[in-house]
C-alpha cells in the first residue's frame, strides 16, 4: 500500500495551504505542460520539490506568511498519472446563459501563491519557474493585491461570508468519500474584467442592490429587500435538507490602470466542485433560468479552469508517479487495491463528508445542473 493511502487510513492527510487567508499580495499562475516525456518528468519532480521551495523562500523573511497551492488540471492528470484519478476531476464546464458566458480555458497546472508582501510571491514564483524550466508554457499570470479593507475591484468588501476554522476545512477538504484522495481539494479559477465606467455610473444604492450588501459597512440586506438577481441572493445554495453549502473564496483585485484594465481574479476551493458549479449556474443561467446575476452586466469572465489540489503528502508522492497504480492503467477501479480501499472506508470515522459527492439533481429549488451545462470543448 502506498504511503499516502496509509496516511489516509490512519488519519486525515494534511491538505495543502488551501484555507490560508487571501494574503495582501497573490500571484495566480496557470501553466501548460510542454510536449514530451522529459517535460512530464520535470513537472512530476517539481511536485516533490514544491514544499521545499516554499520553505526556502519563506524562511528568508519569517512572518510574511508565504503559502503555495499547486493544482493539477484534468488533462494533465491523465497525461502524468492516468488511472486512478480524483472522482470529481473534469475540465471546467463552459456555461452559456441568455446574456452571459463563462468560457472554459486551458490549464495544466495552477500555482496560487499568497503572502503579506509581493516580494515573497515574486521570489517563490521565480524559483518555481527556474525549477520547471522549459517543461511548462505560460497560459495566464495575474498579480492580485489587497485593496484597502479587503475590497473587491467593484468597491465592496469581498470574502465576508467565507467559512472559517473547522467549517472552512469541511467545505474545502475531501473526506473519505474518495478513498486515496482524502486531504485533497478542488479549485475553480476565473479571471473577470469589469466595465468600471458603467459600474461607476450607478449610484451607491443601485450598486448595493447588485451585490445585496451595503457598500460602506458591508451589511447584508434583509431578505425582503434584497433583489432576487443580486450576487448574494444567487450565491446562497442549499442541499436537499436545507443546509447551506459553502465554498472558500480567495479572490483578489488586479488592475493595469494605464491600459484601462480592472479585474477580479475569482478563485474558490471546495471539496466538491459541484457546489461552485451550481453557484456559477445560478449566476450565468439564472435561478430560475433568466434571472441571472446582475453583477455580470459589469463583469466578463475571460478564463475558467478547474484543478485538483492533492494533499501535501500525495503531491510529494506524485513525484514518483501515480502511487495507486498497479500496472493496469486502463481502469481506475482495477488500479486501486479494492480491499485496501474498502477497509479505508470502513475504518474512517463517520462524518458529514462520508455521504459522498453532492447530488446536484437533489438540491432544493435548483435547476438541474447537467441539463444546463454545456460540455467544454476539452471534453
Ligand atoms: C466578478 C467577480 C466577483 C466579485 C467582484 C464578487 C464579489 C463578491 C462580494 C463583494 C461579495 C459580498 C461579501 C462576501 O460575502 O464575500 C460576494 C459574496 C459571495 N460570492 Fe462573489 N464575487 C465574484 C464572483 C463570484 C463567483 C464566480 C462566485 C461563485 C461561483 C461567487 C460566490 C460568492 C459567494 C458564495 C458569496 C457569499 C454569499 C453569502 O453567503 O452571502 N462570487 N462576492
Amino acid at each position: 500500500m502506498s504511503d499516502a493511502l496509509m496516511i489516509a487510513t490512519d488519519s486525515s492527510p494534511q491538505p495543502q495551504a488551501v484555507a490560508e487567508s487571501p494574503g495582501v499580495a497573490a500571484y495566480f499562475i496557470v501553466l501548460n505542460i510542454a510536449p514530451g516525456a522529459q517535460a512530464e518528468e520535470a513537472v512530476r519532480s517539481f511536485f516533490g520539490n514544491a514544499a521545499g521551495l516554499r520553505r526556502s523562500v519563506g524562511q528568508r523573511l519569517l512572518g510574511r506568511e508565504l503559502s503555495l497551492v499547486v493544482g493539477i488540471g484534468s488533462d494533465a492528470w491523465d497525461r502524468l498519472f492516468g488511472a486512478p484519478r480524483p472522482a470529481a476531476l473534469h475540465p471546467f464546464k463552459e456555461l452559456n446563459g441568455e446574456k452571459h458566458r463563462a468560457p472554459s480555458t486551458p490549464g495544466d497546472l495552477l500555482l496560487h501563491i499568497r503572502a503579506r508582501t509581493e516580494d515573497m510571491c515574486f521570489e517563490l514564483a521565480t524559483q518555481i519557474m527556474l525549477a520547471l524550466g522549459n517543461s511548462v508554457e505560460p497560459v495566464d499570470e495575474v498579480h492580485g493585491f489587497r485593496y484597502f479593507d479587503a475590497r473587491s475591484m467593484v468597491g465592496f468588501v469581498d470574502g465576508t461570508e467565507n467559512p472559517e476554522g473547522a467549517e472552512a476545512i469541511d467545505a474545502t477538504v475531501i473526506g473519505n468519500e474518495d478513498p486515496g484522495f482524502e486531504g485533497g481539494s478542488y479549485v475553480i479559477v476565473q479571471k473577470y474584467l469589469h466595465d468600471m465606467q458603467a459600474w461607476n455610473k450607478l449610484s451607491t444604492e443601485e450598486q448595493e442592490r447588485v451585490i445585496g450588501r451595503s457598500k460602506h459597512d458591508d451589511i447584508e440586506m434583509a431578505d425582503d429587500v434584497k433583489p432576487a438577481n443580486s450576487h448574494i441572493a444567487l450565491n446562497v445554495v442549499e442541499d436537499e435538507d436545507g443546509n447551506e453549502l459553502a465554498i472558500l473564496r480567495s479572490n483578489m483585485p488586479f488592475a493595469s490602470p494605464s491600459r484601462g484594465e480592472f479585474g477580479t481574479y475569482f478563485i474558490a476551493y471546495a471539496s466538491d466542485p459541484g457546489v461552485t458549479e451550481l453557484m456559477l449556474t445560478n449566476m450565468f443561467i439564472g435561478r430560475p433560468p433568466g434571472n441571472y446575476d446582475r453583477l455580470l452586466d459589469f463583469s466578463s469572465a475571460v478564463t475558467g479552469t478547474l484543478f485538483f489540489v492533492p494533499s501535501q503528502a500525495l503531491l510529494e508522492e506524485l513525484a514518483a508517479g501515480n502511487p495507486f497504480q498497479t500496472g493496469d492503467t486502463e481502469t481506475a477501479s482495477s488500479a486501486v487495491d479494492a480491499s485496501a480501499l474498502a477497509s479505508a472506508s470502513a475504518s474512517a470515522p463517520a462524518s458529514a463528508k462520508s455521504s459522498g459527492t453532492l447530488s446536484i439533481g437533489s438540491l432544493k429549488g435548483q435547476p438541474q445542473l447537467d441539463s444546463l451545462l454545456t460540455p467544454s470543448r476539452n471534453t
